[in-house]
């Protein structure tokens, strides 16, 4: 049911209608590859599963300008963290009140900004916030729209790192907190109180937490009229090895969905949408063989995608080129960096491969380039997107230059 963009043809690797080596050979490596299609196509998915609910792209996953345009064009509102990515979703064409703007720690700066630009909603989880916009909008005459992030004390079932609902976690704001806020509403004349907003983590293995999550955010809602929204948040987990069983985003809509009747409902989905529409292309440089082990040095490092040395991560990592003859072989992918950590794949089944062969390491879309550094002096990657036809290509991002690891900076 599910059409995947990467498949073999004729023993070379495809997104859609292209085959990678094309684009590695014109681009050069390392490279990220988006399928268009494969965006449009879990955009879309999700929307049917949460009928009637406003999805809006968290744009932290992947912040493109080509991926935000489409995603607009396609029907969706913006998830931003930051001004910059409020400017981003701006560029690409979002309509201001089609953006959320969340973050623990918003400076006065984005808040005039966020303002200024009329933007939708405010997810906000600190009091002292709430008194600087509501201070700010009555400078400026405006009103501005508040959902109150819940952090429901739910501890989800995904990665340390990247869970939030859980007590002790710097996210959200307790019950008791909210409670005094919308208690006295009144205080804060130039907020509009009208949503509560609960993530509890990002991969979530199950539907338990969510639900448990997402019922303790509506009953605190009913006894404040004036909430008509719940934000439920991102999360949407994706497969990243065939054997790896998570709930779909069906089995998410079935268990929460009929929850929050009579409310609005907002989403985040930010890995669901782009993780497994983008590959990162990369070339094998040398082999060594060492210490019992099989080194595969490839020209993409942990500066390029940085979530297998950040999390422990897998990613499948598999040949632009398929041969029939090529022997399995166990082996470690490693990149260039000069960091113990900077290993792709530890103990990983591979088929034969030399250098100048390239690989693609799979479902790299989400939280890859935007995770990107230079560090080492390497200069970021490019980034190609797959029209949604499959059958032609663009740069969407050029691969920076040396000049521009130095162009921000003074000499003496
Ligand atoms: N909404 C909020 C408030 C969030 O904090 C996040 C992600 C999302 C939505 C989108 O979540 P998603 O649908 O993508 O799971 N770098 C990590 C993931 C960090 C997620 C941060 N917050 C990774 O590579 O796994």
């Amino acid at each position: 049911m599910h059409n995947q963009p990467f498949r073999y043809s004729d023993g070379r690797l495809h997104c859609d209608g292209i085959a990678l080596s094309a684009i590695a050979a014109q681009v050069g490596t390392p490279v990220y590859v988006y399928s268009l299609r494969r965006v449009l196509d879990n955009f879309h998915r999700i929307a049917a599963a949460f009928t009637g609910a406003h999805i809006h792209y968290s744009a932290k996953a992947n912040g493109n300008l080509a991926l935000l345009q489409l995603l607009t064009y396609a029907g969706a509102g913006m998830d931003c963290v930051s001004a910059g990515e409020i400017y981003r979703a701006l560029l690409a064409g979002a309509a201001p009140e089609n953006i959320v703007f969340a973050g623990v720690g918003k400076t006065p700066h984005e808040l005039y900004y966020a303002l200024e630009q009329n933007i939708g909603w405010f997810n906000v989880e600190n009091a002292r916030e709430c008194e600087l916009i509501d201070r700010m909008a009555g400078v400026a005459g405006k009103r501005a729209r508040i959902a109150l992030r819940f952090n429901p004390g739910v501890t989800a079932n995904t990665h340390p790192h990247i869970a939030t609902g859980h007590g002790g976690a710097k996210f959200g704001l307790t019950e008791a907190a909210i409670r005094a806020l919308l208690d006295h509403a009144a205080d804060l004349p130039n907020l509009d109180f009208a949503g509560l907003h609960v993530h509890i983590g990002s991969q979530l293995h199950d539907t338990t937490a969510t639900v448990a999550a997402v019922r303790a955010a509506r009953d605190l809602a009913q006894a404040y009229p004036s909430i008509t929204t719940i934000d439920i948040g991102g999360g949407l987990p994706v497969p990243y090895s065939a054997d790896e069983a998570l709930p779909d985003i069906e089995q998410f809509a079935a268990d929460i969905l009929p929850l929050l009747a009579g409310y609005e409902v907002i989403l985040e989905p930010g890995r669901a949408i782009i993780a497994d529409a983008g590959v990162l292309l990369t070339r094998v440089i040398y082999r060594k063989a060492q210490g019992g082990v099989e080194f595969v040095i490839v020209d993409a490092g942990m500066n390029d995608l940085m979530r297998p040395a950040l999390y422990d991560a897998h990613h499948d990592i598999i040949p632009l080129h398929q041969r029939a003859d090529a022997p399995l072989e166990r082996v470690q992918i490693v990149g260039p960096v000069c960091e113990t950590t900077d290993v792709f794949a530890r103990d990983r089944e591979l088929p034969h491969v030399e250098p100048d062969d390239a690989l693609a390491i799979l479902t790299a879309g989400a939280y890859g380039m935007v995770m990107a550094s230079q560090y080492n002096a390497r200069p970021r990657p490019a980034e190609v997107a797959v029209a949604p036809n499959g059958e032609s290509w663009y740069v969407v991002r050029r691969r920076e230059t040396w000049q521009d690891l130095v162009a921000h900076e003074l000499s003496l």
